[in-house]
């Protein structure tokens, strides 16, 4: 409950046109703001400007990541319901709002197609670039280890690249699939399948966007280096929630938060690492429980990156 004062400052911050639409644009999910400068076609200062007053009335919540800074609606449950209010009085159908909604799809659609001619162009070479990543053997050893004794009848893997984590996991599942929107990826992926005979194992063209024929199928869902791709990592996993059966598991193994901020460049990274506060907050949006989180810090002298492997149980 807000006090009168309070409650008139937020009223302030959300009645103004450019703020009114930056809320809804966040009500499709977590932008940057180069990402909203875009779609708005304002100045930068100006739409931080905007941003700024949306953040100090607690009705948006923001989190910097190296040079670039991400917006997201407030979870915050008095400003999350305010908001959810205020944009139900908003008209669809209006010219301006429905300008937005279409230069933020394409907006996305740029990104995504960066992040696919990136994994296009490094799919033959993907196994040599994925390990100069991290201490590869001691992630894969720590992956395996937190699985001991698992046992499943459905594992899929998503945003599979290679088919690694298929490969480094045979023997816990009973059948597994890995999907990935890359088909370079996926071709690599099948040849090699193909060559080593593993008959339970299956991998598909697909997008972690439209899950719908692979709902409430898996006992384990993995995500392996596959978030930081995402401008929105808490939407994919509410995505990649679908796909468990009642009380499966999704297993998360991604950076830490870092300041490499070359790898958006080079290497299609959305996100500087996820934090394990980020991590608490869109599981429980996806009605899943952090119940384990086991970090693996870098072996590399001058810095490296520290990955974190999440376990993230359905609650339902
Ligand atoms: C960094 S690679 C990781 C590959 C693999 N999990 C591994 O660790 O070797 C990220 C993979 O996610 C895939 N990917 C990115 N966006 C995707 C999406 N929306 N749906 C499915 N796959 C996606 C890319 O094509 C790429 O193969």
């Amino acid at each position: 409950m807000a006090e009168l004062r309070e409650f008139v400052d937020i009223l302030r911050a959300a009645g103004e046109i450019t703020r009114l639409r930056l809320l809804s644009l966040l009500a499709a999910g977590e932008l940057s703001v180069k990402d909203l400068t875009e779609i708005l076609d304002q100045s930068q200062p100006r739409v931080s400007r905007h941003l700024r007053l949306l953040t100090e009335s607690g009705l948006v919540s923001r989190h910097a990541e190296g040079a670039w800074a991400f917006f997201r609606l407030s979870d915050e449950a008095n400003a999350a319901v305010l908001v959810q209010h205020l944009l139900e009085q908003l008209d669809a159908s209006d010219p301006v709002l429905q300008a937005d909604v279409l230069r933020l799809e394409a907006v996305r659609r740029d990104h995504q197609m960066r992040a696919a001619t990136y994994f296009s162009k490094v799919a033959r070479d993907w196994d040599r670039v994925r390990s100069l990543h991290a201490p590869e053997s001691a992630v894969e050893a720590a992956i395996v280890d937190m699985m001991k004794g698992t046992s499943v009848e459905m594992f899929i893997d998503l945003g599979t690249g290679t088919g690694r984590m298929l490969e480094l996991l045979d023997g816990h599942f009973k059948k597994g699939v890995g999907i990935d929107s890359s088909r370079e990826m996926i071709s690599v992926a099948r040849s090699k399948f193909e060559r080593s005979g593993q008959k339970s194992v299956f991998v598909r063209l697909g997008d972690i966007a439209q899950l719908d024929e692979y709902s409430a199928s898996a006992d384990i869902t993995m995500l392996h280096q596959v978030l930081h791709h995402f401008l929105d990592p808490g939407k994919a996993l509410l995505n990649a929630r679908q796909t468990l059966k009642p009380g499966g598991k999704i297993v998360v193994v991604d950076f830490m938060p870092h300041k490499l901020e070359f790898l958006r460049e080079e290497q299609a990274h959305k996100r500087l690492g996820l934090s394990h506060e980020q991590m608490q907050a869109w599981a429980q949006a996806a009605h899943l429980k952090v119940t384990d989180a086991r970090e693996i810090p870098h072996n590399k002298p001058g810095g490296g990156l520290t990955v974190c492997i999440w376990h993230l149980t359905d609650q339902s």
